[in-house]
């Protein structure tokens, strides 16, 4: 089931979805073991909905320290830890798992990958970011209002379905509100911050049809597509002269604690991962 066992290697995490083959995040951890001289290893686990609990829950016995889960595993992993970070109590879903002691324990680096890649991108955005608007109402908003709302962000969302918004407002509290389509360009006009976290604008998806007109010149715009690397929506807030912040750089960004956990060393964002993870997106789709 996995792609990896070398019999000198130590420590062994994995990522574990279905399907899992798309996943970068064996190049990733890949690059960081290579690069930092650690004996370690990272496979993937293609582990169907029906083996997912059994495979989760023995771990450990299958020679692994951790791992990451993705879809369609993320709210089962929430369910079946012993303990949760949290993040993941905030956003209902586990991308990342290790151990204490006996303990099995489920964390979500998602909403630290959001902002982590903010910091980096532009390290003052803070002192200036009061409004965000937040694009969607799925597990990916959850983790990017989370991190907002750390940092003493305001956000209002706005979902095609509004239901799923207002779950959102009434799950995080006050400093979360809805907005309605209708209400959009005067809520654009207040806003610090834009985020994308629907698919929209995704390859394969309808693009991310947003009129930016009324957005302040100062306002920052945030896409978490990261397939492909530069997205209409973000290739037309460059155009208006907006400060733009990728998908990409938040993919690798919410690798780090996990490895750091497993590996025992924080690993390093670099520009030379970052080529390394764009040619292999350029390769596997074909687009720029
Ligand atoms: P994730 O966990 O990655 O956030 P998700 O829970 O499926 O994935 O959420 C996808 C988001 O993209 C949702 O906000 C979804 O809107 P709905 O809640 O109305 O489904 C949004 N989305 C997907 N396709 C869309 C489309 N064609 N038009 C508008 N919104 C879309």
């Amino acid at each position: 089931m996995t792609d990896t066992s070398a019999a000198d290697v130590k420590l062994r995490a994995c990522v574990i979805g279905h399907p899992v083959a798309h996943s970068r995040s064996p190049l990733i951890h890949g690059y960081w073991l290579k690069t930092l001289g650690i004996a370690g290893a990272y496979a993937r686990a293609d582990v169907a909905e029906g083996d997912f609990p059994n495979f989760f829950r023995h771990l450990r016995s299958q020679g692994y320290v951790g791992a990451n889960v993705t879809v369609p595993h993320k709210e089962a992993a929430f369910r079946l830890v012993d303990a949760r970070d949290d993040a993941a109590r905030a956003i209902g879903a586990v991308n990342t798992v290790w151990y204490e002691g006996d303990r099995f324990v489920g964390g979500n680096t998602d909403a630290y990958g959001f902002i982590a890649h903010l910091d980096a991108t532009l390290p003052r955005w803070n002192e200036t970011t009061r409004r965000a608007v937040v694009l969607g109402a799925g597990g990916a908003a959850r983790a990017v209002i989370h991190a907002l709302l750390e940092r003493g962000v305001e956000i209002a969302v706005v979902n095609r379905t509004q239901a799923r918004a207002q779950g959102l407002a009434a799950h995080f509290g006050q400093r979360v509100s809805v907005e309605s389509f209708l209400g959009l360009p005067q809520r654009l006009g207040r806003a610090d911050l834009v985020v994308n976290t629907t698919s929209l604008g995704m390859m394969g998806a309808p693009p991310l049809d947003l009129d930016l007109v009324a957005l302040k010149p100062t306002a920052i715009v945030y896409d978490i597509v990261y397939v492909p690397l530069e997205t209409e929506f973000l290739r037309a807030a460059k155009q208006r002269g907006h400060r733009i912040v990728d998908g990409l750089g938040m993919l690798l960004h919410q690798a780090v604690p996990g490895f750091a956990r497993w590996f025992g060393a924080t690993p390093r964002v670099t520009a030379e991962l970052r080529s390394l993870v764009e040619s292999d997106i350029r390769a596997t789709t074909g687009n720029a």
